[in-house]
C-alpha cells in the first residue's frame, strides 16, 4: 500500500472536534475527542475511537458512561485545552466552567450542544483505540449552530 495515499485519503473523512466527558467514582476528567459518528437511529448509537492508553478509556471501562461537548465554530481553545492528558484527574475541568449531567460525566457550561451516553460495547481487539459504542440517553442544545469540525482548526487525528 501506498502510505502517504493511505493517510492523505483517511484525513478527508470529515469528523467534528468534541469533548468527551468522563467520571469515575466522582472523579472527573475530560479530552479532545474526534472520531465519532452515529451509528444507529432506534436506539439511538454513537460509535467513539477511544485511545487505549488514555485515562479516559479506563474510567469509561468502569463507569459506562461519557458525555459528548459539541464546540461551536469560535471554540477552537476549549478543544486545545483538553488535548493533553491529565496529570492529577480533574485537573483539566479546574478552570473550565461545568456541571453533572444525568450521568454524572461532566457538561462544559460553554459547549453549544452536548449528549449523554451509556455505553453498550466497547469492541476492537486489534487497534489502538477502543471503539466504545454508547446509547444516547440525554441531550441538550445550548445555540443551534453550526460546529467545530476537524478542518477549521488546521489540525490532523488520522491517517
Ligand atoms: C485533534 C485531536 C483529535 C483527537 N481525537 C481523539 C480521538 O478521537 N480519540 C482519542 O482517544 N483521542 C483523541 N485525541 C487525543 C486525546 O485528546 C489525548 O490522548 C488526551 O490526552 C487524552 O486525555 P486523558 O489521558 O486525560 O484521557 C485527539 C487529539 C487531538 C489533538
Amino acid at each position: 500500500m501506498d502510505q502517504q495515499a493511505k493517510k492523505i485519503a483517511l484525513r478527508k473523512i470529515p469528523h467534528g472536534v468534541y469533548v468527551i466527558g468522563v467520571v469515575q467514582d466522582g472523579r472527573l476528567n475530560a479530552f479532545t475527542g474526534t472520531w465519532l459518528t452515529q451509528v444507529s437511529f432506534a436506539p439511538p448509537l454513537v460509535a467513539m475511537g477511544i485511545r487505549k492508553d488514555s485515562h479516559s478509556l479506563s474510567m469509561i471501562r468502569q463507569a459506562k458512561v461519557f458525555s459528548v461537548n459539541i464546540l461551536g465554530k469560535d471554540q477552537k481553545a476549549i478543544a486545545e485545552h483538553f488535548v493533553k492528558p491529565a496529570t492529577v484527574i480533574g485537573e483539566k475541568l479546574k478552570d473550565v466552567p461545568h456541571h453533572a449531567g444525568k450521568t454524572g460525566s461532566p457538561l462544559l457550561d460553554e459547549a453549544i450542544a452536548f449528549v449523554e451516553c451509556e455505553v453498550r460495547e466497547i469492541a476492537n481487539e486489534t487497534g489502538d483505540h477502543a471503539v466504545v459504542i454508547g446509547e444516547v440517553i440525554e441531550a441538550g442544545v445550548r445555540k443551534d449552530e453550526p460546529a467545530l469540525i476537524l478542518m477549521d482548526t488546521g489540525w490532523h487525528y488520522g491517517g
